[in-house]
């Protein structure tokens, strides 16, 4: 069975409920249609009833009246979230006023019934930017108790078998947190390892990637690779990490045995970690694009309950496929 198809039967066992806040893009009803006909989720969209009802009559989806519709406009619980906002931000100032505006607008509406308990993650980004996006769950949701930066993996799955876990490897931070300090390239490694167990479903071998390898240059930007992968080990001694290491070495049995010999990790990684977010972005799109190799992500980790962004060139199928492995996130998988 491929990795999809194990993720979306997970998720159907879970009957977690994911909030779309785009419920009127024409892609995310097509979507919420399939996910609601074949229960891998519980949905709950955002939106106007009438305008929603009009599009999915339009389209001819059949499965949107077992989904729950919510107008951010008369939400029954609006007051209680808005007493939420002004609490959990009136450090930054934010006025009642200022609540009422923004618990109307959808992205942040469904950050707020994440944090009351009433959602238990959601997937947007169709129609919004990922700052858009992530602004609201960052202020609302916030990090993991121990993780100060949220970050993005991706799930390669390459048409070489030789390389990483037969074929399949993970990338991050390759979508949010554009320059880490050593402290926080940790903290996405170890997040890392956690996406890797639970949802590419195989045990973590890490490679934190620099442009030297066991010291075979240096400069700060080294130093920082060769600092995080200690604090990486402080925070969780069972890790199997290494670095610093190039690419290569990193996942080339021969230039690993040569270049880092004793390395348990050099020639045989299947998670890299990359030093930021221009190397690691970079990264992902050339082996999607060169390798021909599917690009499952970015799924988001280090939020506290699980929320993730879409591309806005996503297909339905994208939308479909990371509402499941957010159910899968949301069940503490
Ligand atoms: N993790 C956790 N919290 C964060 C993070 C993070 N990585 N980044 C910012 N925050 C918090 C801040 O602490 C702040 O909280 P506060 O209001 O309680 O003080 C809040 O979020 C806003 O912080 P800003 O610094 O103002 O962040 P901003 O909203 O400007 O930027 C953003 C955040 C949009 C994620 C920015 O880092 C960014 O643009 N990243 C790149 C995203 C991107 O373009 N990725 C590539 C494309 S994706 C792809 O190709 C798949």
């Amino acid at each position: 069975m491929n990795l999809l198809d194990r993720i979306k039967i997970n998720a159907r066992q879970y009957g977690k409920r994911i909030v779309l806040p785009e419920g009127t893009e024409e892609r995310t009803l097509k979507a919420a249609d399939i996910l609601a006909a074949e229960n891998i989720a519980r949905i709950i969209l955002l939106g106007s009833p009438e305008a929603i009802l009009s599009e999915a009559k339009k389209f001819n989806l059949s499965n949107i009246d077992k989904t729950t519709i919510i107008d951010p406009k008369n939400h029954p619980d609006k007051e209680k979230y808005i007493e939420m906002m002004v609490e959990l931000r009136k450090h930054k100032g934010l006025t009642t006023d200022e609540a009422s505006k923004l618990i109307e607008d959808p992205l942040y509406l469904a950050t707020l019934m994440i944090k009351a308990g009433d959602a238990d993650g959601e997937v947007a980004g169709a129609m919004n930017s990922t700052g858009d996006v992530l602004r609201p769950a960052f202020q609302y949701v916030k990090t993991k108790p121990g993780i100060s930066v949220v970050s993005g993996a991706f799930i390669m799955i390459l048409q070489d078998k030789e390389y990483g876990d037969d074929g399949l490897l993970v990338f991050a931070d390759c979508a949010v947190h554009p320059d880490p300090t050593e402290s926080e390239l940790a903290e996405i490694a170890v997040a890392t390892a956690g996406t890797t167990r639970s949802i590419a479903g195989f045990e973590p071998r890490i490679a934190m990637l620099s442009f030297s390898t066991k010291g075979s240059a240096s400069h700060p930007m080294v130093d920082k690779v060769v600092n995080a992968t200690r604090i990486a080990r402080e925070m969780a001694p069972e890790l199997q990490i290494d670095g610093e290491l190039q690419a290569d070495a990193a996942i080339i049995e021969k230039i690993g045995q040569s270049k880092a010999p004793g390395s348990s990790i050099a020639g045989n990684a299947n998670v890299l970690i990359f030093p930021n977010l221009e190397s690691g972005n970079i990264a992902y799109k050339l082996v999607q694009r060169l390798a021909n190799a599917e690009a499952i992500g970015p799924v988001l980790q280090g939020m506290a309950a699980p929320i993730n962004d879409l591309s806005r060139g996503c297909s339905v199928s994208d939308i479909v496929n990371l509402v499941a492995i957010t159910a899968n996130q949301a069940s503490g998988n």
